[in-house]
């Protein structure tokens, strides 16, 4: 039995969902199957966030190194993101739950833009989770595009470099108001974070499985916060903060 204590959830957690196509070819079926079934995890893993009383869910759901992969692959990621995006709309409006993307959208395709920015608007006033979805997203990219910001600032004369801070940078980052996530959870083995939310992960829990994304249950999950929740977080200090 996995008890979860309601008073220590994590505010944040992040997710990179890896292992798609190991799964794919473990069955020897195509790829795209296992990005298929990896859009039912993310809804199963969505409504179990919801259920639990997370406060944002983010999900690295293409990066920027995804753009090169083949256009076939690109293309039926694009899709399933659009029809993921129509088929959810009405649970998350039920479940006030709000949308909202990072990364550079502005390179995906004006169909999936189009749809994306209806839920989003459709979601704007929930209140209850946060759903972030990391689309063409790059943690280098993100600070490289904050840095930009801020000199555009400086050139304007609205601000001085010193007045440069590590709160400007959080909040000149895509998601203003995001707070760093505590638990960061990948999956399918890999020990890396591959470019993703370089500057919010400085002080996050890290929690890796080798299970592949598409095979990642509702109990797996639960098991990675009841790990996080036995975790004695210090920042650096002597004591639990
Ligand atoms: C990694 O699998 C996963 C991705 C490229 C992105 C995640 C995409 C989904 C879960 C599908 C749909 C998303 C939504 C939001 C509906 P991989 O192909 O890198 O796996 P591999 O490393 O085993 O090849």
């Amino acid at each position: 039995m996995i008890t979860i204590d309601p008073n220590k959830l994590p505010e944040h957690v992040a997710i990179i969902m890896d292992g798609n196509g190991r799964w794919a070819k473990k069955r020897s079926i195509n790829r795209v199957r296992g990005h298929q079934q990896g859009a039912e995890t993310v809804r199963e893993i969505v409504r179990t966030s919801r259920e639990m009383g997370l406060s944002w869910l983010t999900l690295y759901a293409f990066s920027e190194e995804n753009w090169k992969r083949p256009q076939r692959e690109i293309g039926a990621l694009m899709k399933l993101l659009k029809r993921f995006l129509k088929g959810e709309l009405e649970e998350m409006q039920e479940n006030g739950i709000r949308l909202q993307s990072i990364g550079r959208i502005e390179k995906l395709p004006e169909d999936t833009r189009k749809v994306l920015f209806d839920v989003m608007d459709q979601t704007a006033s929930n209140k209850d989770m946060v759903l972030t979805l990391a689309l063409s997203y790059g943690g280098r990219q993100e600070i490289l595009d904050a840095t930009r910001k801020i000199g555009a600032e400086i050139e304007k004369g609205n601000i001085s470099a010193d007045e440069i801070s590590e709160q400007l940078i959080s909040n000149s980052l895509y998601s203003e108001e995001m707070p760093d996530p505590e638990l960061l959870i990948r999956t399918s083995g890999e020990y890396r974070v591959s470019n993703f939310l370089l500057w919010q992960i400085a002080y996050t829990e890290i929690y890796i499985t080798p299970t592949l994304w598409p095979d990642f249950s509702k109990d797996e999950y639960l098991e990675a916060i009841q790990d996080f929740q036995k975790r004695k977080r210090r920042f650096g200090g002597t004591k639990e903060e």
